[in-house]
């Protein structure tokens, strides 16, 4: 491998040249696509000297449309040449999770190459017959729009799927005995729903659910198609947050001057990226209401920083961050909270009170010396409830790996 900063070089001395440059939002919802179009600027004037057949991988997320219309017409105009005789094009939309993009890239769920004319599709379909063997994944050729829609509206279902669990939490927290991780275990075994993302918390966040979704209702507007579904998954997802707050001002009262611990601030457990994340809303209106707010995160405690400055104060573990703490609040599931014991809380807290975003510590609930209050889960549940859960939980086939047995 060489790495070069020159895009004219790089293309003049490939087959294949794959823009998967970022496409963020605008304050207005439309996305900014100029970081996009400067590197097929690039591409272009590398194509314009490259005296071989050159093919332009889009990998980057953008609307149906946009590498017909716009990334087409600027490859063209540059380089001078067209696109389908002179140079390939094709849309190959990327479903890589943060922080198991290694992983997806060896194991993709599927390949959907969407293509401007079959020489463009042929060429990266042997490129990829190539580097999967026999572990080709299932694979589907189509146009270029319908790959984008693909690619737009998986991450839209994705977001539904956690809005609508989210409000089916919400719902299971008002009823007597109610665990909505036992309601998505008995829903997820019914293979036309699916198990996967349907865990509920503080709503979903991270560069690209978020984004990608308000990105896709503004952008059917444009063509007059009002994304109903869509447009209320993006509502719930911006209410979900609040509801802790307002679990948390409940149960200390007054909340002046009342230290909260907060555990977790990354967007999902295994990365320290805080974009969109649902603490930083959180937390901010904590500040607001004048708690005083203490955080630990395993790793994101540095792009805290650059978020909060010193509006919080930074714990380097879970012990400093609930000495003396009046509420615990869990944002995110990481491994390390799902370890910590009841007598921890008890020892370290001035009061032992837990509010689980993301109940990765439901054995609390049947202490009586922790006030604990789960997010998704009626607040009378009973101790058999509570501990069938975690057998049943270990039964799915989509989860972990733990010893397999039924109470
Ligand atoms: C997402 C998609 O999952 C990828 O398929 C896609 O390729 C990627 O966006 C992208 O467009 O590049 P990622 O942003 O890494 O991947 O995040 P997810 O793993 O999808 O999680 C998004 C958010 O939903 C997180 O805040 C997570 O905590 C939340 N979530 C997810 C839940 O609250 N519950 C769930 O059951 C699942």
């Amino acid at each position: 491998m060489t790495v070069v900063s020159d895009p004219v070089s790089a293309v003049g001395s490939s087959d294949l040249a794959i823009v998967a440059v970022g496409t963020p939002t605008r304050r207005d919802g439309t996305a900014d696509l100029s970081d996009l179009a400067r590197a097929c600027r690039g591409i272009a004037r590398g194509v314009k000297l490259a005296s071989h057949y050159v093919l332009v991988v889009i990998r980057s997320t953008v609307l149906p449309g946009t590498t017909s219309r716009l990334i087409r017409r600027t490859l063209e105009r540059v380089s001078r040449k067209k696109a389908g005789r002179d140079f390939g094009l094709v849309v190959f939309p990327e479903f890589l999770r943060e922080g198991m993009a290694v992983h997806d890239t060896i194991h993709p769920s599927r390949i959907v190459i969407g293509e401007l004319d079959r020489r463009s599709g042929n060429a990266l379909e042997r490129f990829l017959k190539e580097f999967y063997g026999r572990d080709l994944p299932p694979l589907i050729r189509v146009n270029m729009a319908t790959a984008e829609m693909i690619k737009c509206v998986s991450n839209a279902f994705l977001a539904t799927k956690v809005s609508f669990i989210n409000e089916t939490a919400n719902l299971c927290e008002r009823l007597d005995n109610v665990d909505v991780d036992c309601v998505a275990d008995g829903m997820g075994y019914d293979h036309r729903i699916g198990r996967d993302f349907l865990n509920a918390g503080p709503g979903f966040g991270g560069s690209c659910l978020p984004k990608d979704l308000k990105t896709l209702v503004k952008g059917a507007k444009h063509f007059r198609v009002r994304l109903r579904v869509a447009e209320a998954a993006l509502a719930t997802n911006e209410l979900q947050p609040l509801r802790l707050i307002r679990v948390v001002h409940e149960l200390v009262g007054n909340p002046r001057g009342k230290k909260v611990a907060v555990l977790g601030l990354s967007f999902k457990p295994s990365t320290s990226d805080m974009r969109v994340a649902p603490s930083v809303k959180i937390i901010r209106a904590l500040v607001k209401t004048g708690m005083r707010v203490k955080v630990y995160d395993p790793k994101a405690t540095e792009n805290a920083k650059s978020l909060f400055g010193d509006t919080v104060a930074y714990a380097s573990n879970v012990r400093d961050c609930l000495e003396q703490a009046d509420c615990c609040l869990i944002l995110t599931e990481w491994g390390e909270f799902s370890a910590l014991t009841a007598a921890l809380f008890v020892q370290t807290m001035k009061k032992p009170v837990v509010v689980d975003g993301r109940r990765v510590l439901k054995s609390l609930s049947l202490d009586p010396r922790i006030v604990y209050r789960a997010l998704g889960i009626g607040r009378q549940v009973s101790d058999a409830i509570a501990s069938r859960n975690c057998t049943m939980r270990r039964e799915h086939p989509n989860r972990s790996t733990g010893p397999r047995h039924l109470i």
